[in-house]
C-alpha cells in the first residue's frame, strides 16, 4: 500500500517539476507514516510541509495542488488535508478486501516473483572434513538456508554450494590415521568421534616421527591423485558429511551430498590460475613465493599489501582457492550473484580474493559477489558460546539439549498428550526455536544465545509464530472448515479487519527484501507484527462465538485463512515448521 502511495507521489512530483512549480533537480525524500488516528486516514505524509519552501509556495495550498494532480487509484479512496498541510490517505476496503481475495487463490501468497530470475549461487555451511560441526556453524547453515528457500521460491535459479574444507596438508595426517584404525578395528568403522579422531591423529603426528614421515609422504601421493590415498581421502569426507547430514535432516535444511562443493573442487585449477596472474602481471615473484600487490590495501608502513597466492614450497592458500572458486562460479556455474554465508572475520580474506579475481578478468562488473557476513554466537554472559568446561559445543549436543528442554516445556502445558505426539511436536518446536533464535536477529551482529529466551511462547519466538498457526488451526476445526482451501473476498468493516487485511498484503515486499538485502530477520519480524496483529483482531472481531452472524463469521474465516496461509509460506521459507496442534 504504501509502495502504491509512493509511485503516486513521485509521478506527481515529476509532474509538477515539469510544469516548473518545483525545482527541476529536486530529489525529495519521501515520507509515508501509518497514521495512528485512523479518523486521519491510514497513511499520512508531510511532503507539502517538506516542499513548500522550494515550491515558494505555503504548504497547505501546496497540499491541494498535489492532491489536485495525483493519479487516481483504486486502492486509495479518499485523500485530505489535515493540520498544518499534512496529506492524509484512506484506503479503499473494496480494493484491500479484492486483495486478499487473490492471496487467497493464489499459491505463492501474492508474493512478486522476480521479473528476471538469475542463477544465484549460494555459498553456505561449510564445515571443515574430520572435524564435528560446532555450535557456530549453525550460523551460516541457518540463515544461508532460509535466504537459499527465500531465493527459489521468487524464481530464481539457485544453486546450493557446499564449500567443506576437505583439502590441505592435514590430510596426510589424516590418513595415515585412518589406516591404523581401520587395520585396529577390522570391521567396516564408524568414526563417531571426528573431535577425538582429529585429536589423536594430531598427537601421532606430534609424537611418532615415522607416522610424521609417512603422512608427509601420504599428502604428496594424494595430490598426485594416487588411487589409495584418494580413496582413504573419500571414506574421510564420506563419514563426515554422513554425519552433518543427519544434522542438516533434523534442523531441516535443505543442503543434501549433491550440494558438496568443497575447497577439493578447485584443486586442479590453482596451478593454471597462478600462471595466469603471472602472465597478466597480477602476480611476482617474491623470495620465491608468488604474490599479488594490491594499491587497494596499504599495509602499516603505506605499501601496497602483498597477498600470498603459491608458497616458497610450491604450497597453495586458501586465498588462491577463493579465487579459483569465484571463477568457476561464473564460468561454470552461471552465476548472476553469488551469496558467501561466512563469519564476519573472514571479510579481508574475500575482498582480496575477489579484487583479484576481478582485476584477472575472471568475474565479470555485472556479477555481484556479496558477503552476507554474521558475527559470533555469544553466551549469556557475552563471551564466546562454550561448554561448561569452556570447550566448544558441538551442535549436535546443543539439538539434542533444545530436544529435551521443549519435550518438558510441552508435557508441562498440553498433559492431554500421548508420548509420541508429544515427542514429535517437541522436536518440530525445539528445532524451530533454535533456528528462529538466531533468524529473527540482524545477522551483521554478534547474537546472544539464550535457552528461557528462544523457547518462549510469548515474543518474537519460534513457539510463539508456531502457537499463532496452531491457534488458527483450532479456529477452523471448531468451525468445521478445511483452512487450507478458503476462497472469497472478506468484508473489512472493523478497523482491526482493515488493519490485518494491510499487514497481509505486505508479505510480498518483505519477501522480496529478504532475498535483496539477505536478511530472513525482517521476515521474522514480519510474520512476528502479523501474529500480533491476528491477535487483535481475533480479540475484536470473534469467529465462532455465538450472535456471530454467518456472512460475518465466513468472511472472518478469510481473514483466518489468509493469515495461516501466510504464516505457513512465511515460515516454510524460514525452514521452520507449523502444526496442526501443539
Ligand atoms: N570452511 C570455512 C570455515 O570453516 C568456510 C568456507 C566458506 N566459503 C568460502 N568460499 N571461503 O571457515
Amino acid at each position: 500500500m504504501k509502495a502504491i502511495i509512493e509511485t503516486l507521489l513521485l509521478e506527481t512530483v515529476s509532474q509538477m517539476k515539469q510544469a516548473g512549480t518545483l525545482p527541476a533537480d529536486l530529489e525529495p525524500r519521501l515520507q509515508i507514516d501509518r497514521t495512528k488516528d485512523k479518523s486521519h486516514g491510514d497513511f499520512a505524509t508531510n511532503l507539502a510541509m517538506m516542499l513548500a519552501k522550494p515550491a515558494k509556495s505555503n504548504p497547505r495550498q501546496l497540499a491541494q495542488q498535489i492532491i489536485e494532480l495525483m493519479p487516481e487509484h483504486a486502492a486509495i479512496s479518499k485523500i485530505e488535508i489535515a493540520g498544518p498541510g499534512f496529506i492524509n490517505f484512506f484506503i479503499n476496503p473494496d480494493h484491500l478486501a479484492d486483495q486478499i481475495s487473490q492471496l487467497l487463490a493464489d499459491e505463492h501468497a501474492s508474493v512478486q516473483l522476480a521479473a528476471t530470475p538469475q542463477t544465484v549461487v549460494v555459498d553456505y555451511s561449510a564445515p571443515n572434513v574430520a572435524k564435528e560441526m560446532a555450535v557456530h556453524h549453525i550460523r551460516s547453515t541457518v540463515i544461508g538456508d532460509a535466504v537459499t528457500r527465500t531465493l527459489e521460491f521468487l524464481g530464481h535459479k539457485v544453486v546450493r554450494a557446499n564449500h567443506i574444507g576437505d583439502w590441505g596438508t592435514q590430510f596426510g595426517m589424516l590418513i595415515a590415521y585412518l589406516e591404523i584404525v581401520q587395520n585396529e578395528q577390522a570391521s567396516d568403522m564408524e568414526l563417531s568421534d571426528l573431535e577425538a579422531f582429529y585429536r589423536e591423529a594430531k598427537k601421532h603426528y606430534d609424537e611418532d616421527e615415522a607416522f610424521a614421515e609417512r603422512s608427509r609422504n601420504y599428502v604428496v601421493k594424494l595430490q598426485g591423485g594416487d588411487e589409495y590415498c584418494q580413496t582413504m581421502w573419500r571414506k574421510l569426507v564420506d563419514i563426515t558429511m554422513e554425519q552433518n547430514q543427519r544434522n542438516y535432516d533434523r534442523l531441516n535444511v535443505s543442503l543434501s551430498d549433491k550440494d558438496v562443493m568443497g575447497e577439493s573442487l578447485y584443486n586442479d585449477m590453482l596451478p593454471a590460475i597462478v600462471d595466469d596472474l603471472a602472465a597478466q602481471g597480477l602476480a611476482v615473484e617474491d623470495a620465491g613465493a608468488m604474490v599479488v600487490f594490491l594499491d587497494e590495501y596499504k599495509g602499516k608502513d603505506g605499501d601496497a599489501m602483498g597477498v600470498i597466492i603459491r608458497k616458497k614450497d610450491g604450497g597453495y592458500l586458501y586465498t588462491t582457492t577463493d579465487i579459483a572458486c569465484a571463477k568457476y562460479r561464473v564460468a561454470e556455474l552461471g552465476a548472476d550473484r553469488v551469496l558467501y554465508f561466512i563469519d564476519s572475520r573472514q571479510a579481508m580474506h574475500l575482498q582480496q580474493a575477489w579484487t583479484i579475481a576481478r582485476k584477472a578478468g575472471y568475474v565479470p562488473e555485472q556479477v555481484s559477489l556479496e558477503h552476507c557476513a554474521f558475527g559470533m554466537m555469544l553466551g549469556k554472559d557475552g563471551k564466546p558460546f562454550k561448554t561448561r568446561s569452556g570447550g566448544t559445543v558441538k551442535l549436535v549436543d546443543l539439538l539434542d539439549e533444545a530436544e529435551e528442554r521443549a519435550n518438558a516445556l510441552i508435557a508441562e502445558k498440553n498433559q492431554d498428550l500421548a508420548d509420541d505426539e508429544r515427542a514429535e511436536i517437541a522436536t518440530a518446536v525445539a528445532m524451530a526455536a533454535v533456528k528462529y533464535a538466531d533468524l529473527s536477529k540482524n545477522r551483521t551482529t554478534d547474537y546472544i544465545f539464550d535457552w528461557d529466551n528462544m523457547l518462549s511462547f510469548e515474543g518474537n519466538t519460534a513457539p510463539y509464530l508456531q502457537y499463532a498457526y496452531t491457534r488458527i488451526q483450532s479456529i477452523f476445526r471448531k468451525a468445521g472448515v478445511d483452512g487450507d482451501s478458503l476462497t472469497g473476498s472478506p468484508q473489512l468493516n472493523e478497523a482491526a479487519e482493515q488493519a490485518l487485511a494491510q499487514k497481509l498484503t505486505q508479505f510480498s515486499d518483505v519477501v522480496n527484501n529478504v532475498a535483496a538485502k539477505t536478511s530472513p530477520h525482517l521476515l521474522c519480524t514480519y510474520l512476528y507484527e502479523l501474529a500480533g496483529q491476528f491477535m487483535s483482531f481475533y480479540e475484536a472481531c470473534p469467529v465462532n462465538k455465538d450472535g456471530v452472524a454467518d456472512d460475518v463469521r465466513a468472511s472472518r474465516l478469510l481473514l483466518c485463512g489468509a493469515t495461516a496461509k501466510v504464516l505457513k509460506l512465511g515460515l516454510g521459507l524460514l525452514g521452520i515448521a507449523t502444526l496442526a496442534r501443539m
